[in-house]
């Protein structure tokens, strides 16, 4: 089968599409036909090596982390599916393998399509849709009524944010260019930010809950539009230890590094009164069929900016790596 593989970490050179073996399923997997796949910075952070103290996988490595398609075998042990269904999976960090005309998934990944959507546009939900229902829902407990600061709307992770946390009935202001103002607008952000023209430490109003999606300096000013005992989760900036606890199994040597490295940041959080998260999402099934719930009642829409051919995956790479994508960029596999 056709797989774009990494073959050894640095730029795009490293990476190519070529005919690989296609993967056996274990007896808790399923073997899909990959309709599309999703695009995510991920990929071309792994690419470049970037993961590789957290992940440590062995290359040559099929890249993707999310995709869509047809079930087309099943392992001994599997129970939720069965040949033929239409599925879709944030396949396992540590196994990746979604670029690629067939993929083995865990079953606990994956679950079955919304009935209203194509491969291409469930292809672009499972890694963000699963990071922004997490982030909102598990770690910053919007309620209705508070005031979400998200940064960086207008991507493939705030596009879902917005709409889910107007979905959990909070107020959302969000930042964006001119070049995503109207989009996140019609998510039902209620607040833009035009983060080229003014600082987010200018904004007047004072928040409940931060989501970051930017990091760096956006980060920082995000500590100043807080109200004191309110909390920040990033998914961009960097790990501290509860990241090594309760996303990467509790990993200790891990936890000892986030602690050195975080420790600028929880400075600054602490000084502010506010606490400071990193999280690193998890494939979940059981979350995924949350989320097709909500495209089903009409309450989640996926925005796909660009489709390439599987053919032209390098180019697809490097549009999202440009960091302008508004929404999700896919690769479809026909
Ligand atoms: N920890 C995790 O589990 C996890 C999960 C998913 C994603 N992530 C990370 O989260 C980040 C966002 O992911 P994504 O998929 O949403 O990325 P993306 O789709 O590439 O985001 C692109 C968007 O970001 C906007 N943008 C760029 N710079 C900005 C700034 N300074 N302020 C506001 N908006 C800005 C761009 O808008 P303009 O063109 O208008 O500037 C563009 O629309 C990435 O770093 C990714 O690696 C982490």
């Amino acid at each position: 089968m056709r797989a774009y593989v990494l073959r050894h970490y640095g730029g795009p050179e490293g990476s190519l599409l070529m005919d690989v073996p296609a993967p056996a399923p274990g007896p808790r997997d399923i073997l899909v036909r990959v309709g599309a796949a999703g695009l995510n910075p991920v990929d071309f952070k792994f690419r470049q090596g970037k993961l590789r103290a957290i992940l440590r996988p062995k290359l040559p490595l099929v890249l993707g982390n999310e995709l869509a398609g047809e079930v087309i075998a099943v392992g001994r042990d599997v129970k939720r599916f069965r040949v033929g269904d239409r599925v879709f999976a944030r396949v396992a960090k540590e196994r990746a393998g979604a670029f690629a005309e067939q993929a083995c998934v865990d079953e606990d990944a994956a679950t079955h399509m919304p009935r209203n959507l194509d491969f291409t546009a469930a292809a672009a939900i499972p890694l963000a849709g699963l990071t922004a229902l997490q982030a909102l829902r598990d770690e910053l407990h919007v309620e209705p009524g508070q005031k979400l600061f998200i940064s960086g709307g207008a991507g493939g992770v705030g596009t879902f944010a917005i709409q889910i946390a107007k979905w959990l009935g909070a107020h959302v202001t969000t930042t964006a260019s001119k070049r995503g103002e109207a989009l996140v607008r019609s998510l039902g952000a209620d607040e833009v930010i035009d983060y080229t023209v003014q600082d987010i430490s200018s904004v007047a109003a004072r928040f409940d809950a931060g989501f970051d999606l930017i990091g760096g300096k956006t980060l920082e000013q995000m500590f100043e539009i807080m109200k004191p005992g309110t909390k920040i989760v990033s998914i961009a900036a960097l790990p501290e230890p509860q990241t090594a606890i309760k996303d990467l199994a509790g990993r200790r040597a891990l936890s000892a590094m986030f602690w050195i490295i975080s420790y600028g940041i929880r400075s600054r959080a602490r000084r502010a009164g506010i606490s400071y998260r990193y999280l690193f999402m998890h494939p979940s099934g059981t979350d995924l069929a949350q989320l097709a719930e909500l495209i089903e009642q009409g309450k989640l829409k996926v925005i796909v900016d660009k489709t390439y051919p599987f053919a032209n995956i390098s180019e697809a790479l490097a549009y999202l790596e440009s960091g302008r994508a508004k929404g999700k960029v896919v690769v479809t596999m026909s």
